[in-house]
């Protein structure tokens, strides 16, 4: 078996109703997995799992309330077996200043974002560590990596995804299971919709991309196959930008001189 086929492995994907999500659910079920698809909408789920072969799994289910990720653990494990491969994706994002900011909305990133990624890690690791094996893979984003306006509140979650997963490597690594996150810059998904429609946004952001484009979704989807696969085996820890360049350059002229 080549060291990136998922052949015989089960992934669970957050939020693939859509956009990300759906598109990493496609990347791993065509790698050879078979995908456990998570999120609150039916109509889109189902519209995911027609475009894979291996008999996906779909489960309607709300993240925000933390009972919810031991529940789907539970369910996935009596349906279909044990999942070897975690893909925390589904996110809330909001554009918030601080005099927006208040706790409801805070506390709301925070569960989707933050609480429920923790939460499936602590009901699925107890079987990992029995199997000496497991891959932890969560979406973090350029805004954890760099500073990006009116985003503290939604940045202060992806940082903690991003801590939380070196945290982990270490206390996981001696059972056999990898954890790492993929930070995406700007990609062209429904979380992008409204700000794409401000004119000059579509340039200003392929100015501040050396690989001058926007990210689609399936860029970020091969590199968390690749994470997911034998074919990372000695990578844990990480945080990998997939973003054309935009975190780790200081393109402050836009690239017009
Ligand atoms: N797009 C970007 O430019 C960008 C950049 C950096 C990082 N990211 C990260 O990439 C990931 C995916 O982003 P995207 O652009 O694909 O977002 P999106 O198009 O808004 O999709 C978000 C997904 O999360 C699900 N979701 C949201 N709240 C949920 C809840 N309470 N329970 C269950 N599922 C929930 C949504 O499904 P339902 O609505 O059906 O529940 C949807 O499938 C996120 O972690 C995001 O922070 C995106």
């Amino acid at each position: 078996m080549k060291s990136d086929s998922l052949e015989g492995r089960t992934a669970l994907v957050t939020g693939a109703s859509r956009g990300i999500g759906a598109a990493i659910a496609l990347a791993l079920d065509r790698a050879g997995a078979r995908v456990v698809l998570v999120a609150r909408s039916r109509a889109g789920l189902d519209a995911t799992a027609a475009e894979l072969r291996n008999s996906p799994l779909v489960l309607e289910a709300d993240l925000a309330d933390p009972d919810v990720p031991a529940r789907l653990v539970s369910e996935v494990r009596q349906r279909l077996g044990e999942i070897d491969v975690l893909v925390n994706n589904a996110a809330v994002a909001m554009r918030l200043s601080t005099a927006e900011l208040n706790a409801a909305l805070v506390d709301e990133l925070y569960a989707v974002n933050v609480r429920a990624p923790l939460l499936l890690i602590s009901a699925l690791v107890p079987s990992m560590v029995e199997r000496g094996r497991g891959v932890i893979i969560s979406i973090s984003s350029v805004s954890a990596v760099v500073g990006t306006p009116q985003r503290s509140a939604y940045a202060a979650t992806k940082g903690a995804i991003d801590a939380a997963t070196r945290s982990l490597a270490i206390e996981l690594g001696p059972h056999g299971i990898r954890v790492n996150s993929v930070a995406p810059g700007v990609v062209d998904t429904d979380m992008w919709a409204r700000n794409k429609a401000i004119p000059g946004v579509i340039e200003e952001i392929e100015a501040l991309t050396p690989l001058r484009r926007w990210s689609q979704p399936d860029d970020i989807a091969d590199v968390v196959v690749f994470l997911a696969s034998d074919a990372a085996r000695f990578v844990t820890g990480e945080t990998i930008c997939v973003d054309g360049g935009m975190a780790r350059t200081a393109n402050l002229y836009g690239g017009a001189v």
